[in-house]
């Protein structure tokens, strides 16, 4: 039997990656770096696509008709124009609820991580100044039984609640809507972010990318925080205004900042690199080898369920 052919623009974890070998005639372009007529050309004949960089509206219009759904290993999808897919009857599968705990492990280590100086303490220990005269270690904040304010509570901003509450911390959070009471766990609604932020003494970003979201945080926003709050973002770079969190790293508005996630990366802001107070990690919410192995089999099952004619499991619906 013939195999549907795929365009395949990145390569999944071993277990999920033989699937698509076993099912699809592949035309790989994973390690490639092609220009966007490079790309029309290796998808002629291809009827959907695993997808690697960015697909924005331009490159999705000349793609040619046979096409017929894009498949994303991530659970966000800020790098591919789903309107422009959709309107040219292309859908767009993606790979939420499997990252969920993973992600919200890596809020905690960044929560953490920033309160306690991890940065200072790993650096210490690595170049051997421990023990050194005048190595004493700044001093961090606590973080048991404090606030912290949740700006997006779905499944990731839902499953660091949890964790937070192992902490004895009070949680607050804002959302487009407000939960039941189940999901919210005892959590603390409000109807803005300008509610929420005067309880954000830690305030950790669970929003998805979107152009309402694309910077939310700003200076005006960080204003209406307490002095000395501790930043958290594991979700997406362009939901804070760098400018703002740097300055208000620097004047000591925040305490610290824990980031996973940054602008234009991995070209993030350089002066990020210059301050202390800043514990970093190079996006890696959902790289556990479990996590990765889950979400390239949901990458994968998408792909196979729509061309055995079923439902994908995971369709982005805007
Ligand atoms: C996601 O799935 O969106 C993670 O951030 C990894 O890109």
């Amino acid at each position: 039997m013939t195999k549907t052919k795929l365009l395949v623009a990145r390569h999944l974890p071993k277990t999920p990656m033989q699937k698509i070998y076993d099912n699809f005639d592949i035309v790989d372009i994973a390690k490639d770096s092609l220009t966007d007529e490079q790309v029309i050309a290796a998808a002629q004949g291809c009827q959907g696509i695993l997808v690697g960089s960015a697909l924005r509206k331009d490159l999705i219009d000349k793609l040619p008709d046979s096409i017929k759904i894009f498949s994303t290993m991530s659970v966000g999808f800020d790098h591919i124009d789903v309107a422009a897919a959709n309107a040219r009857g292309i859908i767009v599968c993606n790979t939420p609820s499997v990252l969920d705990n993973a992600t919200a492990e890596i809020a905690l280590l960044c929560m953490l991580g920033a309160a306690r100086g991890a940065n200072w303490g790993h650096t210490q220990v690595a170049t051997g100044q421990w023990g050194k005269p005048g190595s004493t270690a700044p001093l961090g904040i606590d973080v048991t039984g404090k606030k912290v304010a949740i700006l997006g509570m779905g499944r990731i901003g839902r499953a660091f609640a949890k964790l937070a509450r192992g902490l004895s911390m009070e949680v607050h959070y804002y959302n487009r809507s407000r939960l039941s009471a189940d999901l919210e766990q005892g959590a603390i609604y409000h109807e803005t972010l300008e509610k929420l932020l005067p309880h954000a003494q830690f305030l950790s970003i669970h929003a998805g990318l979107t152009p309402d979201t694309k910077h939310i945080l700003d200076a005006k926003a960080i204003e209406l925080m307490p002095d000395g709050a501790v930043l958290i973002n594991t979700s997406r770079g362009d939901l804070v205004v760098d400018d703002a969190v740097i300055g208000a790293l620097k004047s000591g508005k925040f305490f610290a900042a824990g980031l996973d996630v940054f602008s234009n990366e991995p070209n993030l802001n350089p002066e990020y690199m210059t301050l202390d107070n800043v514990f970093m990690l190079p996006h890696v919410g959902s790289a556990t080898i479990e996590t990765r192995d889950a979400m390239g089999g949901r990458a994968a099952d998408n792909l196979i369920e729509f061309f055995n004619g079923n439902d994908p499991i995971s369709v982005i619906e805007l």
